[in-house]
């Protein structure tokens, strides 16, 4: 038995959501449900994470999990709306959320009392670790690259590769936001060629529709071997970093990172009400690394 899967597109980050579920128990996980933001007013919104609370109603689904793929930096997570709507499933992780959490409670001067343990997620999960959707075996695969922290979930014959892996012809995400390093991401890559079947479908977090085509988030494994513009078979690591790294320079920073990195690494919530009673973000003046 293989798992459903339907999805939600945010379209001001061109992001897709996962419902994904056991057609026999009804059964399923969200992966990476996305809150609306605008950083010109610092208005959220629910509009996007209630389309997928409605497709959940609407097939019927119990969601035991939902699941960060890593700490975006393009969009923040709706983790905490979606949870309440749900029944509060447990919300899971990498374990490397933890060192991400350190690297950015530094460069935002946090709270002191913000914990770097990863304790506001429910579960960290380890690489290889096992856990089901209904009936359906699940494992998750430490893939780093893009962010340190960053894991796939294999569930049945379909793979939620996050950021690791776009459609053939993007290619894959940047590597240069801190803790990012293409080296790292191409070895990432192969051991996804490796360890996975070439029919196992690979479902990305992000399509940007190169060249105007429609936007589509489903592929395989062995489309991505035959057809990935960076990372398909035959071509080196030396050849991938570098010409990744050049790629990098020339892009501007998300239009929402310093946003999503402070929110995301506390599981979707926002620093504490300040005495006014506002949260409120920070932007670091000067002072926002790249990895290269
Ligand atoms: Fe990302």
């Amino acid at each position: 038995m293989q798992p459903e899967v339907r999805h939600v597109l945010h379209e001001p980050t061109s992001t897709f959501s996962y419902l994904v579920w056991d057609p026999e128990t009804r059964r399923g996980v969200v992966i990476d449900p996305v809150l609306d933001y605008d950083p010109a007013s610092g208005y959220t919104g629910t509009e996007t994470a209630q389309e997928l609370v409605a497709l959940v109603d609407r097939e019927g689904v119990t969601v035991d999990w939902v699941l960060e793929t890593h700490a975006h930096a393009d969009h923040l997570s709706a983790a905490p709306f979606v949870r309440a709507r749900l029944g509060h499933p447990p919300l899971g992780v990498g374990e490397g959320i933890r060192t991400v959490q350190e690297r950015f409670k530094a460069l935002f001067q946090l709270e002191a009392a913000f914990a770097t343990d990863g304790r506001q997620f429910d579960h960290l999960f380890t690489d290889g670790e096992a856990f089901a959707v209904g009936r359906i075996p699940g494992r998750v695969l430490h893939t780093p690259g893009h962010t340190s922290d960053h894991v796939t979930y294999v569930i049945g014959d379909a793979a939620f590769v996050g950021d690791t892996l776009f459609m053939p012809d993007a290619g894959t995400a940047r590597c240069d936001f801190p803790g990012g390093d293409p080296a790292i991401l191409y070895r990432t890559v192969q051991r996804l060629f490796q360890e996975l079947p070439e029919s196992t479908r690979v479902f990305v977090l992000h399509d940007y529709a190169p060249g105007g085509r429609e936007r589509m988030g489903e592929t395989t494994i062995g489309e991505q071997r035959r057809s990935n513009i960076q990372v398909g078979d035959g071509i080196s690591e030396a050849e991938y970093a570098d010409r990744r790294r050049a790629r990098d320079r020339s892009l501007t920073l998300p239009t929402l990172i310093i946003p999503s990195v402070q929110v995301n690494i506390r599981a979707g919530e926002f620093p504490p009400a300040e005495a006014n009673g506002v949260r409120y973000l920070k932007v670091p003046v000067d002072a926002f690394p790249r990895a290269y």
